[in-house]
């Protein structure tokens, strides 16, 4: 089988498309064979040698899959074989062939293509558990969704938009129309101003009650700058650092020592909550996660869930794939497929 390798850390170029023995499912797993893997931003904090999550290199990267049950290992039904499906993986979800535990497994609805349904777990959890689990967005209130068009952001918009709020975003200009007719009620251009005021003039100076912010470092300073009493500032990235090679470093030690320190006394007085969410974190706690998956599932079906797919590369092309999330031009979700 083939696999996308990220050999060590790097540009694009460190990424090869490599040959490995196919996996065998021991018990209570299965192996899936991927139709279609998702790119996220942590891929390419990964590969920048920025992301401490990540595996030791040389390694493949991937969080969720979506693809076919090819075969079961002891102790699971044989009759699943043939089943379409989505998985979760704890890396290496960017390969041929995948073994996962059964119990990551969930069905791929028969209204999407594998290429959406892999677009689903990592950015509509993430969303899912920063504005209804941590956020606790209402109806009432309004929320701002940093890099509204990126593929957290457009999961994100789906949520806010069913839950009622009001949905502030800020996004590259060039992406302002599409997040119009996706249902964004005030697209903010933060690439040629400073959002803020923008912000505040929309808002009659107020704010908003959710702010999530994946920009991290000084950002997340003047992300809750913009709430308003009872706000809450979700912070879950630090693409502020995003570079090759050593700029990477610097401005990863930059973001780090701007990050804000949140006073208990400050937080009383403004009436303020602050919260931070990692995904990757989370794998100890199943039924948590089955619980927002199944929440998911239902949106799906119900139809206010519609992962956006932007754009499709092969495995030999993930180089490309990653230059386009790096140059911001992705609309959504890209997918990379065998
Ligand atoms: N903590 C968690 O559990 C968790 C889970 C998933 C994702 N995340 C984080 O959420 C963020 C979004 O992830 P994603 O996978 O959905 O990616 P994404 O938003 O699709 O990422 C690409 C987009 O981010 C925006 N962006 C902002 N700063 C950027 C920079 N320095 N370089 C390139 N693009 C930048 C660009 O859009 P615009 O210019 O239009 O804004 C770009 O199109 C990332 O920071 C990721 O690490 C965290």
């Amino acid at each position: 089988m083939r696999q996308v390798v990220t050999t060590k850390n790097g540009g694009v170029e460190v990424l090869r498309v490599e040959e490995k023995p196919d996996p065998q499912p021991g018990a209570a797993e299965v192996l899936v064979d991927v139709r279609a893997s998702g790119l996220n931003f942590a891929d390419i904090l990964a590969r920048q040698g920025l992301y401490p999550d990540g595996p030791k290199k040389p390694c493949v990267m991937g969080y969720e899959v979506a693809g076919v049950i090819a075969s079961v290992g002891e102790g699971v039904d044989p009759n699943i074989v043939g089943t379409e499906v989505v998985a979760m993986t704890r890396f290496g979800g960017q390969s041929e062939k995948v073994v996962v535990l059964e119990k990551q497994l969930f069905e791929k609805p028969a209204s999407l293509s594998f290429e959406q349904a892999a677009a689903v777990p990592v950015n509509y959890l993430t969303a899912y558990a920063l504005l209804v689990v941590m956020g606790g967005l209402r109806k009432s209130e309004s929320v701002l969704i940093h890099n509204a068009g990126g593929g957290v952001g457009l999961a994100a918009l789906d949520i806010a938009k069913h839950i009622g709020a009001t949905t502030y975003g800020t996004a590259s200009p060039g992406k302002h129309e599409f997040l119009r007719e996706r249902g964004l009620d005030h697209p903010i251009d933060y690439r040629n101003q400073d959002w803020l005021p923008a912000l505040k003039d929309l808002t009659s100076g107020r704010g908003v009650e959710l702010v999530i912010d994946p920009i991290g470092g000084a950002h997340w300073k003047k992300s809750y700058a913009a709430l308003r009493h009872t706000g809450r500032l979700g912070m879950f990235g630090v693409s502020a650092a995003s570079a090759n090679g050593l700029a990477g470093k610097a401005k990863m030690l930059k973001a780090a020592l701007q990050m804000p320190r949140f006073h208990p006394l400050a937080l009383l007085n403004k009436n303020r909550g602050v919260f931070a969410l990692n995904l990757g974190h989370m794998w100890h706690e199943p039924e948590k996660v089955e619980e927002w998956v199944e929440a998911i599932m239902r949106g799906i079906e119900e139809g206010w869930i519609k992962p956006h797919v932007d754009k499709t590369f092969p495995f030999a092309q993930a180089g490309d794939a990653h230059t386009y999330m790096e140059s911001r031009k992705n609309f959504g979700k890209v997918v990379l497929v065998p």
